[in-house]
């Protein structure tokens, strides 16, 4: 049986319609298992995409979500939310992650789900930027691909012919709580791969075979010869969550 359940009530095709990687609602919710989220909580989903986790994280919880994106038009989700019900919670905005329009401390929580790795990364981004936004004993949440332990050239063997210069920030679970951990600014609360991560990771995969063939020149395969290349097991979904001290 599917671990998990609050996923499992949305349409599938809902789902697949609208992913932009690896299914963003079990990654959620295997998050939400390591937060404490309340109605009415003020909720930054950062790197939504087309606002399944916003809607979801409405629907579940309550909370009101600001549904940050770059790619994907703000008018669009809004549309999406609209048609989900959810247009009185959930607000879309779009605006790159260096340039947000938020007050300081304005969050209570602020998650990021398949996203984080896209600007996240550097030594500062967290303390100059991302921290700021979440008030004093606010949460933060992160699910990434990464990998399962860092590699001297960034990348396993198995993998290098795959590997895409945006895929360096691919890291693994300790390499990311350090980040975070040596600013002082939050407490690490969880930190680990989510077990069996092609098992999610695997159905985004055969869908991109389905609907990507000819888009970038490609066949829609990348991923699918990506998974099925790493015979060490060595890939990952990290998650992170964190309090802000
Ligand atoms: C792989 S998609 C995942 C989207 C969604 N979370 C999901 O799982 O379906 C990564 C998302 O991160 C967002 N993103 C990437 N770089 C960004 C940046 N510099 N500022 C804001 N968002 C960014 C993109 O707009 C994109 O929607």
């Amino acid at each position: 049986m599917n671990k998990y359940i609050r996923s499992e009530k949305y349409d599938g095709s809902f789902i697949s319609e609208n992913w932009m990687g690896p299914n963003p609602l079990y990654l959620l919710e295997e998050l939400c298992g390591n937060l404490d989220l309340k109605p009415g909580m003020k909720v930054l989903d950062m790197g939504c995409g087309k606002g399944l986790t916003s809607i979801f994280l409405a629907r579940e919880f309550g909370v009101t979500v600001f549904a940050n994106d770059l790619w994907v038009n703000a008018t669009d989700n809004l549309e999406r939310f609209r048609q989900a019900g959810v247009d009185g919670l959930v607000f879309p905005i779009h605006a790159e992650a260096h340039a947000l329009p938020y007050a300081e401390g304005f969050f209570d929580a602020a998650i990021s789900i398949d996203s984080y790795e896209y600007y996240g990364a550097d030594e500062i981004y967290f303390p100059c930027t991302y921290s700021k936004l979440v008030k004093k004993g606010g949460q933060f949440g992160i699910v990434v691909p990464g990998l399962v332990k860092e590699f001297e050239r960034g990348y396993p063997d198995t993998l290098s012919g795959f590997w895409q210069p945006d895929m360096y920030s691919f890291h693994s679970g300790e390499w990311w709580k350090k980040l975070w951990e040596k600013t002082g600014i939050a407490d690490i609360t969880a930190c680990y791969d989510i077990p069996d991560p092609k098992g999610i990771w695997m159905p985004w995969a055969e869908w991109c075979v389905d609907n990507f063939k000819n888009e970038w020149g490609g066949d829609g395969s990348f991923d699918m010869r990506f998974l099925n290349a790493d015979t060490g097991n060595d890939i990952a979904l990290v998650v992170m969550a964190a309090v802000k001290k």
